[in-house]
Order: structure tokens, then C-alpha cells, then sequence
């Protein structure tokens, strides 16, 4: 650390390289950052300054995104492959500078390109300032946990797959936690393809833990605890494709952030998380000294069909454990969308305190934004054997982005005020109203185009959004990530928004204020936000497979009228596409 006056600087230089890593007993070759996954944790405290060299020695063109990270009047930095920047080319290198305030908690970074950031990702640690401390007892220890997956096939191989399909990649082999799928895989179980249920009613039997030999299993990870002290738990989902479950055996989780942004401390069993959220949780190790494991299931919606990947797990090992056998953690059924609905809408924002902004309560741009799966005549036929002449994609408002990747990045645009990089007429609502919960939905309510639409902003003006999830298609989940900012959530329900039916449900008084949100099949989503950061902001579904396809748009945020509300000119090294 080097000190700037009061402000001090954290500088780390990212090198993004290909190796060899060994899972479910199997070398594979993976693009990481620094040698490491999941790659190196980046500390800092509120206020200071960071200064990160991404050099990138992978053969793959790249960017790094701080995923969370306000970027307040910093959009250049925000490391967006073809919309904040063009990617680095191999053997190139681009320094992100930019400073952090107003949050603090857990964040990530990882990559902005292709499917990438399934191993190109890590921690982003965001410590109070000098003089301020946490709003809940301070902890005797921190621990970053990062959810992830892992292919037993190259990653670019996935790009390709969707490009043929038109549709999902193939799932992952394995879920992870801190980089190892933990005891329920072994080298034998089908390569860890297999799926087993975990028992719920008679939790200590018929699970079925490999008798595999120690030098040959798959890898845990092992959280060692002492009775009596606090763990900060600082879990983030990055996984490319599921909302996780994750609970802990007979513990407890206190959650007091989320997506960096403090929470009513809420006391829950099971922690839910869509990918691209982080949360902050408290864990007292306060029950008998044993093992217990830490595992995750995943939720889908009841129309998915079973993943072939068995539950993540760790192990929290006390001091002086005995041995009986570590326990298992009671986990809702897959298929339990209510325990994750009921988990979302107990959250709450912490109103008191340095980083509370009442909401703001006029509003000035009204969106309603449809998600969906949806259908467009199809661009060539071997693209689309089995839909007669149609392609599933996804959309919002039935708009199906596109991101030309073969132009200046869309900011450069912007700033540069060059044409035909993308069009500014984003719908701010969908092109018909309909019954969005309806199975019955034609191709009239689904139909979509292909288009590269974003949506302008005035500065300062406070947009509030109704996200409408569709049955079209079969209905999914989406969770819906914006950069750039933090939103408020209003609230979130099942079936078709309506104003003044539900504004009863909505929270104006402490909502969550977060960067990523689950807008459920058949249901919705209120969020508000204050357009004070210019620059354009990507905003996409956050499961990988959904960006490529379509379910993605950029705000426009104008500058304000001031020098220092005004968008600072690019960086000298800004890649070139
Ligand atoms: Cu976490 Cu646009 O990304
Ligand atoms: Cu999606």
C-alpha cells in the first residue's frame, strides 16, 4: 500500500494465464488469473484508490469487470467487453483505475468476455475506513467462499456449443466450492456425473460419500473453527448457470450484507443466492465440536430437467473434533421456489448509518421490462433443426441484443458521439400487454427481434423498473445484473405486476439496496435507482448463457451539468478492437 495524501492506493497487476488444473480426477487446461483458482482476493478499505494492471498473456481476448463496484464517474474502468471497452488482445495489457466509496462488504471481479468468467474470478474485499468499524460485532475471523462450477471440457468449447444449439451449453460436471467439489464426488462416480438425492427426512442416512482413497478424491474444502468465535462468512455465487441453496449443518447464518450493501441482520438456515450475488453472513461456531458440512443444491424452476452435478460441499472442522461422522445440512428439494422467495423477501436494508440513502420518492422514468425466453424466425437452418424455422433466444421487451463486436466499445460511442454502433430506442415497455403467467402464450406474445437497442438517461433523474418474468418459452429464472449501480428493491411477487394491487407489498421504507436481482419465471420485481453515475451500463441477465442469446441492454447515463458531473475523457491505453 502507498499513501496519496489521505487516500491510499491499492495496486495489484492481474496476469491472465492458461493451466493446468486437476478436478474429478482429470487434468484441464483453464484461463486464471495470478496462477490461481478461484484467482487472488483483492483487500481494500471505503475511500481508497485502486490501481489493477491486467497484463494478458491467455490466448483469448479478454476483459476483467469489478462486478458491484459503483464505478462512480469511472465507466472506463469498468472493464465491459465491447460496451465500456474493446477486450485486451493477447500479449496486451489495460490499467483499470478507479475509486471505491459508499460501500463496503463482499464484491468479485471477473471476467467480461465469452464464458471466461467461469474460472477467471475472485473476491473483492471492501473493509469500513479508518476510524469506522463494522454495524454488527466485529468478527474474530474472515473467510471468502466463492460457488462456482467446473466443465470437464474447455470452456471456449461451451461458446461453440451455443453457437450450434442456439441454446443452453452443456451444464457443468461439477459444483464448487472455494475451487473443490468436496466428498459426494469421486473419481469412480461417473467422472462425478451422477445424481444423487440428498436425503431430507432422516438427514445422518443413506448418503453416500465416496469410499474413494484420500490421494485419489476430487478435493474440500476445510474450514477450521474454534467454539465460541465469529467467522464472517463473505459468499458469492459465480457460477456461470445456477441459483445456489447453501446451508450449513445444525448452524445458523446471520446475514448483514448483501451485493456490499449492509442488511438488517437476518437470521436464516439457508442462504439463497442467484449468480452474481455476494452476501456477508455471520457464523458462530457454537455448537458441539464436530464436522459439519457446508453444501449447496440448486433451485430451478419445477419445468428444468435434473442436472447430472451432485451438491458442493465443505467442511467446517472444530478444534479438538471428535470423530463422529460430519453431518449433513437439511436442503429444500430443487424445486423449491417458495423457500427462495420467502428467503429474497425477508431481506431488508440497514437504514441507519453512513451509507443509507432514503429512497427518493418521485419518480421520473417508468420502465416495465419484460424477461423472457422468446422466438425469432430462424438465420440459418442448421441452426434450428428442431423448431421449424425458429430459434429460441431471450429478451427484454422482446428486443434480442445483439453485441456487435466488431466496432468501438458503445461508451466510446457515446463519448465519441459516433453513429451506428447501436440504436438509443429501447422500449420502455413491451410491444403488447398480455397474460405474462399464462402457459397458453403464442408466438404473438413471445415473438422477438434481433436488435442492439439501449435505453438514454438524463442525469439525475430516478428510474424505476417493474421487471416482468414471462412463461414464454417454458418460463426460467433471471437474475438481472445492472453496472454501475446500486438499486433499491421495492419487491418482488408471483404472477402478473399490477401498480395498484401490489403497491401494498412494496418496501418504501428499508429495502435492500443491491446490484443483482432474481426476477422469477412468472413473477416480478420492483427496483429504483438514482441515474447520478454517466457512462453506459451494461444491464444483463446474469446467467451466462442467456447474454449471447439476447437478455442484455445498456442505460445511457448523460452527463450532469457540471465539470465534475461529467464523464471524464478515456484512458490513454484503452484497448482497440
Ligand atoms: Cu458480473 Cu456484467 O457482470
Ligand atoms: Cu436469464
Amino acid at each position: 500500500f502507498t499513501t496519496f495524501g489521505s487516500t491510499k492506493v491499492v495496486e495489484h497487476t492481474f496476469y491472465v494465464q492458461s493451466v493446468i488444473e486437476r478436478r474429478l480426477c482429470k487434468d484441464q487446461a483453464i484461463t486464471v488469473v495470478n496462477g490461481s483458482f478461484p484467482g487472488p482476493t483483492i483487500y481494500a478499505e471505503d475511500g481508497d484508490n485502486l490501481i489493477i494492471h491486467v497484463i494478458n498473456e491467455s490466448p483469448y481476448n479478454m476483459t476483467i469487470h469489478w462486478h458491484g463496484i459503483k464505478q462512480q464517474f469511472s465507466c472506463w474502468a469498468d472493464g465491459t467487453g465491447y460496451i465500456t471497452q474493446c477486450p485486451i488482445r493477447p500479449g496486451n495489457k489495460f490499467t483499470h483505475r478507479f475509486n471505491i466509496s459508499g460501500q463496503e462488504g463482499t464484491l468479485w471481479w471477473h471476467a467480461h468476455t465469452g464464458f471466461h468468467r467461469a474460472t477467471v474470478h475472485g473476491a473483492i474485499i471492501i473493509y469500513p475506513r479508518p476510524g469506522r468499524s463494522y454495524p454488527f460485532p466485529k468478527p474474530d475471523e474472515e473467510v471468502p467462499i466463492i460457488l462456482g462450477e467446473w466443465w470437464n471440457e474447455n470452456i471456449t468449447e461451451l461458446e461453440k456449443q451455443l453457437d450450434v444449439t442456439g441454446w443452453g451449453p452443456n451444464s457443468s460436471d461439477a459444483f464448487l466450492i472455494n475451487g473443490y467439489p468436496g466428498d459426494l464426488y469421486s473419481c469412480s462416480s461417473n467422472d462425478g456425473r451422477r445424481f444423487l438425492k440428498v436425503p431430507q427426512d432422516d438427514q445422518d442416512s443413506g448418503l453416500q460419500l465416496s469410499s474413494t482413497p484420500e490421494h485419489l478424491k476430487p478435493g474440500t474444502f476445510k474450514l477450521r473453527v474454534t467454539y465460541g468465535k465469529t467467522y464472517l462468512l463473505r459468499i458469492i455465487n459465480s457460477a456461470i448457470n445456477p441459483n445456489y441453496f447453501l446451508a450449513i449443518a445444525d448452524h445458523k447464518m446471520i446475514v448483514v450484507a448483501a451485493d456490499a450493501s449492509y442488511t438488517k441482520p437476518y437470521s436464516i438456515d439457508i442462504l439463497v443466492l442467484a449468480p452474481g450475488q455476494s452476501y456477508d453472513v455471520l457464523l458462530v461456531a457454537n455448537q458441539p465440536p464436530q464436522q459439519y458440512y457446508m453444501a449447496t443444491q440448486i433451485h430451478r424452476e419445477s419445468t428444468a430437467e435434473i442436472p447430472n452435478s451432485l451438491p458442493a460441499s465443505a467442511l467446517i472442522i472444530y478444534e479438538n473434533a471428535g470423530n463422529s461422522p460430519p453431518k449433513f445440512p437439511y436442503l429444500p428439494d430443487m424445486y423449491d421456489t417458495q423457500t427462495s422467495f420467502n428467503f429474497f423477501n425477508g431481506l431488508s436494508g440497514l437504514d441507519t448509518g453512513p451509507f443509507w440513502d432514503p429512497l427518493p420518492l418521485e419518480v421520473d422514468e417508468h420502465m416495465f421490462i419484460t424477461v423472457s425466453l422468446g422466438l425469432i424466425d430462424c438465420p440459418t437452418p442448421e441452426k434450428c433443426p428442431k423448431n421449424n424455422g425458429m430459434l429460441m433466444v431471450t429478451s427484454l421487451n422482446n428486443e434480442s441484443f445483439i453485441l456487435p463486436t466488431d466496432k468501438l466499445s458503445f461508451l466510446e460511442a457515446f463519448y465519441h458521439n459516433v453513429d451506428g454502433v447501436y440504436e438509443d430506442d429501447f422500449p420502455s415497455k413491451p410491444p403488447l400487454e398480455f397474460d405474462y403467467t399464462s402457459s397458453n402464450n403464442g408466438d404473438k406474445e413471445c415473438w422477438s427481434k434481433q436488435s442492439t437497442k439501449v435505453k438514454r438517461i438524463k442525469f439525475n433523474s430516478t428510474v424505476e423498473i417493474v421487471f416482468q418474468g414471462t412463461s414464454c418459452g417454458k418460463g426460467e429464472n433471471h437474475p438481472l445484473h445492472l453496472h454501475g449501480y446500486n438499486f433499491y428493491v421495492l419487491g418482488q411477487g408471483l404472477g402478473n405486476y399490477n401498480a395498484t394491487k401490489h403497491a401494498s407489498l412494496l418496501n418504501f421504507q428499508n429495502p435492500v439496496v443491491r446490484n443483482t436481482v432474481d426476477v422469477v419465471a412468472d413473477g416480478w420485481v420492483v427496483i429504483r435507482f438514482r441515474a447520478d453515475n454517466p457512462g453506459v451500463w451494461f444491464l444483463h441477465c446474469h446467467i451466462e448463457g442467456h447474454v449471447p442469446i439476447g437478455m442484455a441492454t445498456a442505460f445511457i447515463v448523460e452527463d450532469g451539468p457540471t465539470l465534475s458531473t461529467t464523464l471524464p475523457p478515456p484512458p490513454l491505453d484503452l484497448p482497440e478492437c
